[in-house]
């Protein structure tokens, strides 16, 4: 596959020969503390929100990282922040519904990196149409599965194999705090595609713990993100979400990295199989705090 890709003039070919010239920086990143040092990771949606704070919370810490998007002029802006701060990265165009191109992407990872040990399956999308049952249309139902749950699966389907030819790894799938606790705007098809991910992360945990392979979903809470800000796109519609949170704000970005950090990281060694929540107390709360 990747011999086809080297063969012909694409947009993919000019990523993938300029990522062979760049994965020998030596430098070492600013600030870190070493917690990835050695270890090879994939983010997806990792041109902007969660994955952006991601791919750069893991530079620093020393991880070489394939940043993955579908919008690459975003995908490439954070690979130049990373290079710029010493650390080691690569950006490819990735649409995570389509299995050939989830496939290319573990391998220009293990190509071009020697091998996978994290994968942050993170990229979702929710689109403003989706609605309650009665008016959310099956275009916008398929897209956001496809998105949202398959693009999951694929790059599980892709990457374990990855991740057994290198002895285990870390998956950190996406999921959402809306997958525990019903939401109060209704948004039944990224709801059911992140309750998806939570029953498939569960299961994945347990068929591959004896492989050394550890997966769990991360659920953030409501973050001030491009995808939240879209959806919530009225004060009223911002304040009924907002009112659920004890804290009284919004989460940061940088705030679930640090939560994909712990997960990616040896310091969760013995963690496989949770819903990990970064929700600034949502799903604790029976009542709003005052
Ligand atoms: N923002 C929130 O409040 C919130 C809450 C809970 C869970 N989440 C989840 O966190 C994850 C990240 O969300 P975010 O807020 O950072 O979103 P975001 O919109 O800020 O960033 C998402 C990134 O994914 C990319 N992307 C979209 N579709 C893609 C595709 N098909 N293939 C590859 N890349 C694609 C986008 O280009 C973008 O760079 C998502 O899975 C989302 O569902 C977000």
């Amino acid at each position: 596959m990747l011999k086809s890709i080297l063969s012909k003039p694409s947009t993919q070919q000019y990523i993938i020969r300029s990522f062979s010239t760049t994965t020998t920086v030596k430098s070492t990143p600013v600030g870190g503390s070493g917690r990835l040092n050695g270890k090879v990771a994939i983010v997806t949606g990792g041109g902007d929100g969660v994955g952006k704070e991601t791919s750069l919370l893991f530079a620093k810490e020393g991880a070489k990282v394939l940043v993955v998007d579908i919008d690459a002029a975003k995908g490439k802006s954070i690979v130049t922040q990373i290079k710029d701060n010493g650390g080691n990265a690569y950006f490819f165009t990735a649409d995570v519904s389509k299995a050939n191109q989830v496939k290319e992407m573990i391998d220009v990872a293990e190509k071009n990196f020697g091998k996978l040990d994290i994968l942050f399956n993170n990229a979702g999308i929710m689109i403003s149409e989706d609605d309650d049952a009665i008016s959310t249309t099956e275009e916008v139902w398929e897209k956001t599965m496809n998105v949202n749950l398959k693009g999951v699966f694929l790059g599980c389907k892709f990457g374990i194999p990855a991740l057994l030819r290198n002895g285990g790894g870390s998956i950190i799938n996406t999921a959402s705090f809306v997958a525990l606790m019903g939401a109060a705007t209704p948004q039944i098809a990224y709801t059911a595609s992140k309750g998806g991910v939570l029953a498939m992360t569960r299961e994945l945990a347990i068929i591959h713990a004896k492989q050394n392979i550890r997966v769990n979903a991360l659920c953030p809470g409501p973050l001030r993100t491009e995808l939240l800000d879209k959806f919530l796109n009225t004060p009223e519609k911002r304040n009924r979400r907002l009112v659920h949170l004890p804290m009284g704000r919004f989460g940061q970005a940088s705030e679930i990295a640090k939560g994909a950090l712990f997960l990616a990281s040896d310091d969760s060694s013995y963690v496989t199989g949770t819903d990990f929540l970064v929700d600034g107390g949502l799903c604790a709360a029976y009542v709003t705090a005052e």
